[in-house]
This record gives C-alpha cells, structure tokens and sequence, in this order.
C-alpha cells in the first residue's frame, strides 16, 4: 500500500482520487501522525509528500520523519512536499525574490529520459498548475533537473538511484492535464499492479463503522438520493437494526418516488424506516410563496423540524449518519480573497447534529461521486437507482417558478415522467448529467382538436456537466425535441405549449430557481 503524508494542502484528497483511479491502494494520513514509529507498522512500498500551506523556510514548520528517507522505498515529493524533501536531503529553499506563481504554468524538459515523465513533452512545454511562494533554489545532492519553468528553475528534480522525485507543481489537478500519467508512471515503477477494488473499501468501511459506533444506535436521514442511500445500506450491512432511517418526505418528489424510496428501504433492505408524510405541513407554507429563496428557506427550517421531531423519537440514538462526499468537505479555495456572493441557499442537514447534540457517521467522506456509485453498486443497490441524475433538496418546489399549487405540482409530474421515460427510451439518460421539466407560470392559448386551449407552458432542461458547477445544455435532435412536446402536449392534461432550454451554465443555473 501507498501512504500520503500530508502536510495540508487543499488538494491532498485529489491525489487519493488520482491513485484510485489507477486501483491502488493508498491512506491519506496526517504528517502529525506519521512518526518513524508509524512509519515502520505502516511499511508503505512508496509514500507521497503533499503540498501544503505553511513555509519551509519557518522554524517549526512540517517536516516528514527521517526514516522515510532510508525506508528504501519511492517517495514523490508535490510543491511543498518537494521543497522539504530539498531541505532535509541537504538542498536550499528560499521565499519571496518575485518567483511566486499561482495557476498555469509550462515546464520546459531539460532532459526528457526520466521514468515517471514517459509520456510527458510530447509537444515540447506541458502545461502544469502552479501555487507556490517558495522556491527550491539549491537542490539536494544526487537530484538532477529534468524540467524548469519560470517560476521554479527546479520545477522536476530526481534521485533516481534512491527513487526519490520531486515536483514543484500540482500532478493531481485537472488543469494538469498530464498529470494522471505522471501518478502512473510513478506507481507502476514503485511496483504496484493496481488490484484494489471498491469491495475491499467496502469492507474497510464497514469495519470503521462498527469500531465508532459500538452498540449505539445511528440515525440516518434519507432523502431517496444516492448518497444518503448509499450511505443508510452500508451502515445497514454494518450495524443491521441498530440503524433507523428517516424519510421526510415533503411532497415535492417526482411522480411515484416516495412510495420506491420506502419500499425499497423496508421491503428490500428490510431497513428500519419512518416515512414522515409532510406533504400538507410543506405545501401549506408554501402557499403564496413565489420568492425563490423564500422558497428554500421555508422548506429547509421545515425539514429540519419534521426531521428533529422524529428523530427525538428514536430512543438512545447517539449518531447521525450523513452522506457527506469529499466535495462538500473541501473547502473552496477563494482566489480573489473576497466572501462569495450566495447564489442559492442550498438545502442540507448541516448544523443539526450540533443542535441535536448527535455525533457524526460519514461513511463517504472521502469519496467522489462516481466512487459512491461503484460502491452502490458493490452494495447490490439497483443500476437504474445508482445512475440516477442529481435531485435538488427542495425538489420539485424550484421547478415551478411562481405560486405552486397542488394542481401544478400534478401537472409538472407527469409531464416529468414523460419527459424522462422519452429519455431513457432514446438511450440517451446516461449522457446527461440532469434533466427536468419545469412548470412555467404562465397559460398560453393552443388549438387542439377543434378547440380552443389556455393552458400551462412548460420548459424542457438537459445539461450536461462534470460537477453541476459549469454546464452546457444537451444537443437533442430536432426529432427527438418534437416527439417528446407532442407526448407531453397528448399525455399531460394541462399543458399545451413544450419549450426547450438552450441556456448554459453560467449565465443560467440548472435549476429554474
Ligand atoms: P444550480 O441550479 O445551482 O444547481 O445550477 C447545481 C446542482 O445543484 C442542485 N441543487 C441542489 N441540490 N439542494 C441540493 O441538494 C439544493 O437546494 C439544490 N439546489 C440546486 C441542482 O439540481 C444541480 O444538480
């Protein structure tokens, strides 16, 4: 196994991520924890310094222990990991004299024979991403350069006799577009052959679960997303009936989801569930509500009551279980320094497990998306649930800009269905990141038949995106766009008009509201 040493920077979980991908095993342990003590029970076959906020240059900064050096194993040192590897193998680190360099940044080769560079300055520069103040400015004995750029005269060193690699740039972002290579290289050399699989995360989680949680009971709120779902299975498999979940439903969920959420729960999972039916509570206080955030607000303070309501109910529970991924973890990196403007108040649990004095389970903390779903999947959770796009928190609430009112939410339903049965009959479900109809608020007039109709507008949205961040809007046929108005015009009473978003993400945002 390969261990992370890391020294704090924003993006150590990339580098996990970027290993993963290769199906290597690897831990992420902090520098603080990693004596010579550790180091010799852990027995990595290769380590990884990474990056981090702090200054070499600085008395008391982070250092890795000394015996990482004689272990006689690879070690690949990243931006500040290179610069300690420098210091403590006897090389100079200096701040400031104007070679700071943040962001892009090309690395020209000085020579192009080192192994964990094959495949590397193909076309000559490789494009790199930089964030660094300091700079190696002497190297250590027996390192050699192999790539400058202008910010850092010492961007690729190497001691290849001892294994030992050293970059001054960021291998596990993606405006390192080579970087991925770089990470392969690297473990293929340290001789790992990649044969770690989710299953044995699987079991690992598991093992973590039970070791925190002991005898006591966990609460989990599941909102018939995949994370929460993901997450209140595998807890299931790992603590069995000491689990309760709890499903506020708010009445704003898509044709027929609440009753799949539950029977899937208790009739599959035989998972202990209390479906709290709120359509009223929620739609009630939604009444004359046309404001977006008004909205959101509303439905956030109320789920977070039903919520507290019922899980005061569950005696003795001590845990709160959250589908927490590793993106909502790392903080933001605020390059301009300044606050961010709130778009959207997002809508999620946060602050409750204070407020309920409940310790956290977050099973999927340190996963991505797609790694969720590979773990769904290993949980033997349906495909059709796991490759289902993302559902906002407020649901269906946002897709109905104006007044909702019970007739409209009907109306959106079936129109929706229509919309995404169309979808997946065209094969097309899994090339789109989201896709949703919205109800407009306004009627206009139709002829159909003989007669004359004034009924609602409504608006189709397909994006496609990596992360929901940037999004661009999905190409349809004109065929296929036709087909599905003239369904959604036959087969939903009350509508009469079908249009198609073109909008992209920015200046648009994927939900209506
Ligand atoms: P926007 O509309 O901001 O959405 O471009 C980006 C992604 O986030 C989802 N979304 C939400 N998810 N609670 C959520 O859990 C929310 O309040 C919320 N609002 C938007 C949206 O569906 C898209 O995938």
């Amino acid at each position: 196994r390969l261990l992370i040493i890391d020294f704090g920077s924003q993006v150590t979980q990339l580098i996990a991520r970027r290993l993963r991908e290769l199906s290597i095993y690897c831990e992420i342990h902090p520098y603080q924890k990693v004596t010579d003590a550790f180091l010799q029970d852990f027995a990595p076959k290769a380590i990884i310094f990474s990056g981090g906020p702090d200054s070499v240059t600085r008395e008391g900064s982070p250092r890795p222990p000394k015996s990482a050096f004689t272990l006689g194993v690879p070690i690949l040192g990243i931006c500040y990991g290179q610069q300690v590897m420098m210091q403590e193998l006897g090389g100079l680190v200096e701040s400031g004299h104007g070679t700071a360099e943040f962001g892009r940044a090309f690395v020209t080769p000085t020579d192009k024979s080192l192994s964990i560079l094959e495949g590397w300055f193909d076309a000559g520069q490789e494009q790199v991403w930089m964030s660094h103040g300091d700079h190696v400015s002497r190297i250590a004995p027996g390192f050699e350069v192999y790539g400058t750029s202008p910010g850092a005269p010492f961007a690729i060193t190497a001691d290849v006799a001892r294994h030992f690699y050293a970059v001054q740039f960021h291998p596990e972002v993606h405006h390192t577009p080579k970087g991925a290579k770089l990470y392969e290289n690297f473990v293929r050399l340290a001789g790992f052959t990649g044969d770690w699989t989710m299953a044995s995360y699987k079991d690992d989680a598991i093992a973590k679960i039970r070791a925190q949680v002991g005898d006591k009971r966990v609460i989990c709120g599941l909102s018939g997303g995949v994370d929460s779902s993901v997450a209140a299975v595998l807890i299931h498999e790992a603590i069995g009936d000491q689990l309760t979940c709890v499903f506020v439903d708010h009445g704003l969920m898509r044709l027929n989801e609440a009753d799949e959420v539950v029977s899937m729960f208790r009739d599959n999972y035989n998972i202990p569930l209390i479906h709290a039916d709120e359509a009223d509570l929620f739609i009630g206080a939604l009444e004359g509500v046309s404001d977006p955030e008004v909205k959101r607000k509303t439905i956030g303070k109320l789920f977070i009551d039903v919520f507290q309501r019922e899980a005061n109910k569950i005696e003795g529970a001590v845990f709160l279980a959250q589908g927490t991924l590793y993106p909502d973890v790392i903080e933001s990196v605020s390059f301009s320094g300044g606050p961010s403007v709130t778009i959207k108040s997002h809508h999620n649990v946060g602050g409750l497990p204070e407020k309920m004095g409940l310790k956290l389970v977050e099973p999927l903390r340190e996963l991505f998306k797609d790694e969720v779903r590979a773990l769904g999947r290993e949980l033997g959770l349906p495909e059709k649930f796991i490759g289902r796009h993302p559902f906002p928190g407020p649901g269906l609430a946002i897709r109905c800009p104006g007044e909702i009112t019970r007739e409209k939410l009907d109306i959106l339903r079936k129109a929706d269905a229509v919309y995404i049965d169309q979808i997946r009959k065209h094969g097309l479900y899994d090339e789109i990141w989201q896709a949703f109809v919205a109800i407009l608020p306004v009627k206009t007039v139709g002829v159909m038949g003989d007669g004359r109709t004034y009924d609602y507008a409504c608006a189709l949205r397909a994006v496609t995106s990596v992360d929901g961040m940037t999004a661009d809007y999905y190409p349809f046929s004109h065929d296929f766009l036709g087909e599905t108005a003239t369904r959604i015009i036959n087969e939903v009473k009350g509508i009469n008009r079908v249009t198609y978003d073109i909008t992209s993400k920015p200046p648009g945002t994927i939900e209506w509201e």
